[in-house]
C-alpha cells in the first residue's frame, strides 16, 4: 500500500492513525520516497509550541525548484507544465513544457544573479498573473533567494510597507496589466511605492502591454533583453531544509502586515502530498486553481504543489466576468480541465447570472471541484454541485491559511463522503482541537469551539519575518502549547468539522482577509474624521462586506456627506487597496464604548447585520444613549 496516494476510506483512517502514532516515521518514509535530496536529514522533527520552534528534516539538503522542474525532465520534458490562458480569450494560449519552464527559470535565475542577487536576499515580485510570475518564484527558489510576492491589486503604500519590511533588493514588475476590459498601470504604483524604499537597487520590468511607462535610469531595466542574453542553464543552490523559501504577507491586527516565513523541505513535502490526495491528482489531469499567485492558494496550488507532482497547471490572467460570465466554463471546456479549484465568492457571483452561461459549455472533463478561502454557504455549495459538477464531481471544501502552508482540513474526493458546508476531516498528520473560552480542550462530538492544532505538520510557517515575538504572541499564546488558528469550528456527531468563521478582528471579504485596525487607521487619517469602527455584515456575493461607523470631528460642517464617503473610500484604496473599501458608511455622533474606553464592536456588528434581538446589556456602557441613535440612522 502506498502512503502517498490514499484511495479508500479505510485507507485514510489507517494512514491517518499511522501519521498520528508515529509522525516522524510517517513523514520520513514519504519524504524519502517522493523527493530528490542532496543529503538526507539528521533529525526528522524537533518542535516546541511554547518558544515556539518547529524544524522538519533538519540537516537535509535540497532545492525546491529542482524538485518542481529538473527531476521531471527525464520523463516529462515535453509535457505542459504551465498552461497560460491570457486575459483576452483571443490571444494565443501558451503551453509551457517542463523543458521550456526549465530554460525560462534558468534564464531568469541568471538575470537575478547578474543583478547581484544572492542566496538569502529578498526579491519582491509585483506582477499580474502572467508566466513570468511563476517563473520568478521558481528562479528565486533555484538560487536560494527568498521571494516576497505582493498581490498586484495592492496599493503603493501597501507595497511600500512590504518592500521595507522584507528589505527587498529587487522588484520584479510589469509595465501595465490587463484585468478584464481594463488596463492598469502597475509600474506607476511601483514608482510611487519606491519613493520611500531605500533597500531597492533595481527594478526589472516585464513588458506585458505597450511598454509606455517611465523608466528611471540606473534603476529600471526591461527584463526581456536581459533574458535574451542569459544562459538557459543555471546550477541550483543547495539549500538547507529550514532555509526560507518565501515570505508572504497576511493581514495583521496592527497596521503592520505579518510576513509569514515558509521554509524549504517541509513546505515542499506538505504541498505536494496534499495536492496529490486532496485533488486525487492523476498524471493526465489538467488542474486549474483560479486564485492569484499573490495569495497563499496560488503559491501552494498553482505553483509548488502541482509542479512537485509533475502536473499541468493552468495560469489564468483574467477575471470570471470577462468577456462575459461564461469565462470560467468556456476555459474549462477549452482546456478540458479535470480539477477546478475556486472560491465561494466567485461561485456566488456566477450563480446569480443566467444558467445559460454554464449550459453553453461542455464541462464533462471535470472530475473534482474545490473550494477555498471562506466558508461555503449551502446555496452556493448546491449550485456548484448541481450545475458545475452535475452531481458527480465531489466538492472538496478545503480549510487552511497562509500560516499553514497547505490544506489542513478537507474531504478527500471519492474517499470521504462530503457534506455541504463541512470541511469534514483532518488531513493526514493534522491534529485539530476545539477549545472552550476557559482554555480547555472540548472532548467528544457535537461541540463548538475555537480551532487549534496540537501538533506540527511539515507546512506550518516557522516565524514572522523579523518578529518572532509577534509570531508567538499571535498564534501560540492564546492556548498554551497549541497553534491557534483564529477560526471557530463545530464538530458534528461523526467528527466532521464545519468552520464557522473568524473569531478575531479579521473579516473575510470576497475571500480576502482584512483586518479592521489598519482600515480604521486609514479612515482616521482623513482630516474630517475623529474616530471610526469597522465591522462585517453579511453580503450575498462577497460573503461579508465592510460597514464603517464614522464619527466626524465636527458633525455640522460636512454637509455633502456622499462626497465625504467617496473621500474616505479613496483614502482606504490609496492606503490598502480597493478590496478594503467600505460598502456602507454611517456617520454617527459617537461610538458605543466600555467604561475602559474600548469600542463595543459586538454591538455594532449586530446593528450592521440588522440583528437587534439580543444586543445584550448596554447599560454598562460609558455612553448607552448612543446605541439608540445609531440604530435610528442605520443604513
Ligand atoms: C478562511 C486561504 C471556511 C478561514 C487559504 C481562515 C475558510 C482564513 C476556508 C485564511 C474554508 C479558508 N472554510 N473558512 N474552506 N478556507 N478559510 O490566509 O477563516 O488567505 O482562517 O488562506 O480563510 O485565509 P488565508
Amino acid at each position: 500500500m502506498s502512503n502517498y496516494h490514499i484511495k479508500h476510506f479505510e485507507e485514510y483512517y489507517h494512514i491517518y492513525r499511522k501519521s498520528i502514532n508515529n509522525p516522524e516515521g510517517f513523514w520520513e518514509e514519504l519524504a524519502e520516497e517522493h523527493f530528490v535530496w542532496h543529503k538526507k536529514w539528521d533529525n526528522i522533527l524537533s518542535w516546541n509550541f511554547e518558544t515556539p520552534e518547529v524544524k522538519w528534516f533538519e540537516g537535509a539538503k535540497l532545492n525546491v525548484a529542482e524538485n518542481c522542474i529538473d527531476r521531471h525532465l527525464r520523463t516529462r520534458a515535453n509535457k505542459t507544465a504551465i498552461l497560460f490562458e491570457p486575459n483576452d480569450p483571443n490571444e494565443p494560449v501558451q503551453h509551457i513544457t517542463y523543458q521550456e519552464l526549465y530554460n525560462r527559470v534558468c534564464k531568469m535565475a541568471n538575470v537575478l544573479k547578474q543583478q547581484g542577487i544572492k542566496k538569502g536576499d529578498r526579491v519582491c515580485i509585483y506582477l499580474p498573473m502572467i508566466p513570468e510570475l511563476a517563473v520568478s518564484l521558481l528562479a528565486c527558489a533555484r538560487i536560494g533567494a527568498i521571494h516576497s510576492v505582493v498581490f498586484a491589486g495592492f496599493s503603493s503604500s501597501a507595497l511600500e510597507a512590504r518592500i521595507n519590511d522584507s528589505s527587498s533588493k529587487i522588484v520584479i514588475t510589469s509595465d501595465k496589466s490587463y484585468r478584464g476590459s481594463k488596463t492598469i498601470n502597475i509600474k506607476e504604483i511601483v514608482d510611487d511605492a519606491l519613493k520611500k524604499c531605500d533597500s531597492v537597487e533595481k527594478v526589472l520590468v516585464v513588458q506585458r502591454v505597450d511598454g509606455q511607462v517611465e523608466m528611471q535610469q540606473g534603476r529600471d531595466l526591461w527584463l526581456q533583453p536581459l533574458l535574451d542574453e542569459a544562459e538557459a542553464d543555471c546550477p541550483i543552490e543547495i539549500m538547507d531544509a529550514e532555509d526560507p523559501l518565501f515570505i508572504l504577507y497576511t493581514s495583521g491586527s496592527t497596521g503592520k502586515p505579518k510576513g509569514m516565513v515558509h521554509t524549504s523541505a517541509g513546505y515542499m513535502v506538505y504541498t505536494a502530498y496534499t495536492f496529490k490526495n486532496i485533488f486525487q491528482y492523476k498524471e493526465n489531469d489538467i488542474f486549474w486553481c483560479t486564485a492569484d499567485i499573490g495569495w497563499i492558494t496560488g503559491h501552494s496550488y498553482i505553483v509548488y504543489g502541482p509542479l512537485a507532482n509533475g502536473a499541468t497547471t493552468v495560469l489564468f490572467e483574467g477575471v470570471p466576468s470577462y468577456p462575459d460570465f461564461g469565462r470560467f466554463w468556456e476555459t474549462i471546456e477549452k482546456h478540458k480541465v479535470s480539477i477546478f479549484y475556486t472560491a465561494p465568492t466567485a461561485i456566488r457571483s456566477l450563480a446569480k447570472e443566467s444558467l445559460e452561461y454554464v449550459e453553453k459549455y461542455d464541462l464533462s472533463s471535470l472530475k473534482v471541484l474545490g473550494s477555498v478561502g471562506e466558508p461555503i454557504n449551502e446555496e452556493a455549495w448546491h449550485w456548484y454541485n448541481d450545475n458545475i459538477g452535475k452531481k458527480h464531481s465531489p466538492i472538496v471544501d478545503t480549510w487552511w491559511q497562509t500560516e499553514t502552508g497547505g490544506i489542513l482540513i478537507s474531504p478527500i474526493p471519492f474517499v470521504t463522503p462530503t457534506k455541504p458546508t463541512y470541511a469534514t476531516l483532518p488531513f493526514i498528520g493534522v491534529q485539530p482541537a476545539l477549545m472552550d473560552d476557559e482554555g480547555n480542550e472540548l472532548k467528544g462530538n457535537q461541540v463548538d469551539g475555537k480551532l487549534c492544532i496540537k501538533f506540527p505538520w511539515p507546512g506550518i510557517a516557522r516565524t514572522i519575518w523579523g518578529d518572532h515575538e509577534r509570531y508567538k504572541e499571535t498564534y501560540f499564546s492564546t492556548y498554551k502549547g497549541k497553534y491557534f488558528t483564529g477560526d471557530g469550528a463545530f464538530r458534528d456527531e461523526v467528527g466532521y468539522y464545519r468552520i464557522t468563521g473568524r473569531v478575531d478582528d479579521v473579516i473575510i471579504v470576497s475571500g480576502h482577509n482584512l483586518t479592521t485596525a489598519p482600515i480604521e487607521d486609514a479612515i482616521n487619517e482623513h482630516p474630517a474624521v475623529a474616530e471610526s469602527a469597522i465591522v462585517g455584515f453579511e453580503h450575498n456575493i462577497k460573503g461579508n462586506a465592510l460597514y464603517g461607523f464614522v464619527m466626524l470631528k465636527e458633525t455640522g460642517e460636512y454637509r455633502n456627506q456622499d462626497n465625504l464617503r467617496k473621500e474616505i473610500n479613496q483614502q482606504i484604496s490609496d492606503k490598502i487597496g480597493p478590496i478594503a473599501k467600505l460598502d456602507k458608511i454611517q456617520f454617527v455622533e459617537g461610538l458605543p464604548k466600555t467604561r475602559s474606553g474600548k469600542i463595543m464592536r459586538r454591538i455594532l456588528r449586530k446593528i450592521a447585520n440588522n440583528d437587534l434581538s439580543n444586543l445584550g446589556d448596554t447599560s454598562t456602557l460609558l455612553n448607552p444613549e448612543i446605541v439608540d441613535s445609531i440604530i435610528n440612522d442605520v443604513l
